[in-house]
């Protein structure tokens, strides 16, 4: 195989290979988009250039005489109105910007796939989605210690979300209009992300302010302090002069884009990590197409996999690095024996109660339906930088504690008790795997009880409640189907399979009936039109969840950060088992997902990865 020869080599390495066709102007000294313009050796190579991966890089590469490479399997984008501007957020899915990848059908759902996007662009993941800028609660992160991962708490990573952020507060008129209220201790203000409010607000939303408060659920100050519990207004990762979205893109590459020591390689797959023995020599390959020449690249300390949650552990698998018995299904010899890599994959599942309204309180659906409307919105974006296109919808979101929600809490957790923790997993789950999930059981029940722990999400948009299970029980797993990187990842997130998750879904339909019956939303006129008011007993509602459940786009898990013989694949330094100079830095290493979207939780952990890799601050002393 590739590189064997050069075994004795104490380096890393990393194959790629490249088309004649490439879709990005030649290097300029910086950006290098042809394989043979790469230096032979970096000290770091990473793979994937989204979210965790430009973080990284950009923070590995601050040292100049450290060099740094990342591939990226993306193009750059051309600052599409559909990338840039919030209120067009989403409109990259299902582009060439998105891997469209697809959650294998599976007997929970009914025999439904569900597709799930993925970013395949420089910036991964925050080019395509919906701007939500939110951070979990305390109790969330906390739990991450809880589970066996020293220093893997809220108060570790407080500084690291705070590193990543530009915060500024909302503009005064929607500060005004809506009460909002922000703790100036809780934020960032000299990091790379932009954050802030929108500074124009859909105004069905004061509806559901009101109908939170007329179910005396609390809105707490701010969510990004430790207390994200109640209905909060999120702010978004946006530019607060030009309201241009801000990801990873523009806050990590180029930032350090014009950096001697960076180089960043476009539209190039990695092939493979190409490993010797254990450890000395590690290797990627990379490629535009699965009939292109694979060249390879050296890193001198380490190689850095941040190819996200459901292509990182494929990346590993056809490395060599997995599951003994799947690696030999598909042809590949086994490197290290780590049969976790790929499991616990775990999604936030959603379900949605729809309801039209009939009201003269304008819509966003006008965007849509009514040209006059659109043009002139257009036009305020263009030249005042406000009105409808500067909010990405979602300014306002219910995470609710199960006994906010629900009434049947106490019995929800006495089933909890008495249930088995293997209903969760795939039946095929490796032993160390469910030896590791026993103690994530074991937290979720006593979640199910907390009052600082969220389980349920409510999403809003005009009478379209969305309702996202934050704290699924069930675990999936994801699976190289080929030895051929250039295949699909058969990734399954375990939907619904321990019925505990559809029992918990079925309660949230409930509330969400019970929100919309407050006055403040029955003045729209709400009728229900999907699932229909005439879905109510539990078996009815259990199957609506059957038949419609889907993803909010968070997978996580499948490289997750624990023991070895409790499921971890990486140590508490990221560091993959039993192998030299190579860590996992993406979603993918989160242990249990939070109570909230996930960027920025993403971004804390590769702040401090970084800082792990460097030896500074961050590092953590692994007994
Ligand atoms: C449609 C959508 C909406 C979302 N909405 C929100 C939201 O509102 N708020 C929020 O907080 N989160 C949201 N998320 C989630 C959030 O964007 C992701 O969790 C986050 O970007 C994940 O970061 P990552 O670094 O793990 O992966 P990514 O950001 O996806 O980056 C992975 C990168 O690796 C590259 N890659 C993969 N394989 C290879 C390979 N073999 N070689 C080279 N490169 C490779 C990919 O092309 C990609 O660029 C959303 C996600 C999606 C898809
Ligand atoms: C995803 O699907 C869209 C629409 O079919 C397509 O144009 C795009 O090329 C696909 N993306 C990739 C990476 O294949
Ligand atoms: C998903 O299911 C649809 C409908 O059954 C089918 O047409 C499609 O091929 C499936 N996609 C994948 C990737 O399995
Ligand atoms: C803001 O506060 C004022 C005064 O307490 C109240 O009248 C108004 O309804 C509040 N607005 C919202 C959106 O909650
Ligand atoms: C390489 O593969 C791609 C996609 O599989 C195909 O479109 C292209 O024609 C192939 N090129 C050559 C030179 O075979
Ligand atoms: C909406 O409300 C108006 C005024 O009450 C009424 O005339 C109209 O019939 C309603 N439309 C629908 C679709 O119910
Ligand atoms: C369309 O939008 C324009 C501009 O806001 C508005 O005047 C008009 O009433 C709208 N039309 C409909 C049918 O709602
Ligand atoms: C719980 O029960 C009380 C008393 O019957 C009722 O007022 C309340 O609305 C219920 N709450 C939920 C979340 O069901
Ligand atoms: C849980 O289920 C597993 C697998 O079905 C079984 O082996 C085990 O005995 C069960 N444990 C209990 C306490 O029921
Ligand atoms: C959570 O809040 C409920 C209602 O206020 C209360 O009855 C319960 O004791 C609280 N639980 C915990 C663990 O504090
Ligand atoms: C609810 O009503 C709709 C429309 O009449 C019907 O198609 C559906 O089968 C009903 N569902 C249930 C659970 O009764
Ligand atoms: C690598 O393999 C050798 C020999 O099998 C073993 O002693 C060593 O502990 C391994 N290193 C790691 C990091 O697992």
């Amino acid at each position: 195989m590739l590189l064997m020869a050069k075994c004795s080599l104490v380096s890393w390495t990393l194959a790629l290979s490249t088309s004649s066709v490439l879709a990005h102007p030649l290097f300029n000294g910086r950006l290098v988009s042809r394989a043979d313009e790469l230096l032979e050796e970096y000290d770091y190579v990473i793979v994937g250039g989204g979210a965790s991966g430009l973080t990284v890089a950009n923070r590995l590469s601050e040292q100049p005489s450290t060099t740094v490479l990342v591939i990226e399997a993306g193009q750059f984008d051309q600052n599409e109105e559909f990338v840039t501007i919030p209120g067009l957020a989403g409109g990259a899915v299902s582009t060439k910007y998105d891997w469209n990848t697809t959650y294998a059908a599976s007997e929970y759902l009914g025999g439904r796939n569900i597709s799930i996007s993925q970013g395949k662009i420089v910036g991964g993941s925050t080019k395509l989605n919906r701007m939500v800028f939110d951070r979990g609660s305390k109790s969330d992160y906390d739990g991450w210690e809880t589970l066996g991962n020293e220093r893997w708490d809220w108060e570790s990573l407080l500084p690291y979300f705070k590193k990543n952020e530009i915060f500024s507060p909302p503009v005064d008129e929607i500060r005004e209009e809506y009460n909002i209220t922000w703790d100036d201790d809780a934020h960032g203000y000299d990091g790379y992300m932009h954050s802030t409010y929108s500074p124009y607000i859909w105004p069905t939303t004061k509806n559901l302010v009101e109908a939170t408060s007329s179910l005396n659920i609390p809105i707490p100050k701010d969510q990004a302090n430790g207390n994200a519990i109640g209905g909060y207004f999120t702010p978004h990762n946006m530019d607060p002069i030009d309201y241009r979205r801000s990801s990873a893109d523009e806050a990590y590459y180029d930032t350090a884009a014009t950096r001697e020591n960076f180089h960043l390689i476009a539209d190039h797959q990695a092939t493979r990590i190409l490993t010797c023995a254990n450890s000395t020599l590690k290797a990627t390959g990379f490629a535009t197409s699965s009939n292109a020449t694979i060249q390879s690249v050296k890193a001198k300390r380490e190689v850095v996999v941040a190819a996200g949650s459901l292509h990182t552990p494929q990346l590993l698998q056809v490395s060599g690095i997995g599951d003994p018995a799947l690696l030999s299904s598909i042809d590949i010899p086994t490197v290290v024996d780590l049969p976790a890599v790929g499991q616990s994959l775990h999604d936030h599942v959603y379900v949605m109660v729809a309801n039209s309204v009939n009201t003269t309180i304008t819509l966003a659906s006008e965007l849509t339906s009514n040209a006059t409307f659109a043009a002139e919105a257009r036009a305020q974006y263009d030249t005042e930088k406000r009105g409808p296109l500067t909010s990405p919808s979602g300014d306002f979101l219910l995470f609710l504690p199960l006994s906010i929600y629900t009434n049947t809490s106490a019995s929800i957790h006495a089933a909890a008790l008495a249930s088995n923790a293997s209903l969760s997993l795939p039946s095929d789950a490796p032993t160390e795997v469910a030896a590791g999930y026993a103690a994530s059981y074991h937290s979720l029940n006593s979640k199910l009880l907390a009052n600082d722990s969220a389980f349920l999400e409510v999403i809003w948009a005009d009478g379209v409640l969305f309702l996202g299970l934050q704290h699924p029980y069930s675990r999936g797993s994801v699976k190289a189907p080929s030895s051929s990187i250039f295949d699909a990842p058969i990734a399954d997130a375990g939907f619904l399979r321990n019925p505990l998750d559809t029992v918990l879904l079925r309660e949230a339909v409930r509330f969400a009936r019970r929100l919309v019956a407050q006055p403040s939303i029955a003045e729209l006129n709400p009728f229900e039109v999907v699932p229909g008011a005439n879905v109510t007993s539990d078996a009815d509602i259990d199957q609506y969840i059957k038949n419609s459940a889907s993803t909010l786009w968070h997978p996580a898990g499948s490289c997750k950060i624990g023991k070895r013989d409790e499921g971890g694949v990486v140590d508490g330094e990221l560091k993959v088992y039993g192998i030299e100079g190579l860590r996992v830095v993406d979603a993918s290493v989160f242990p249990i997902l939070p109570a909230s979207h996930i960027m920025t939780t993403v971004y804390a952990v590769a702040e401090r990865a970084a800082d792990i890799i460097k030896g500074v601050g961050g590092a953590i002393e692994m007994s």
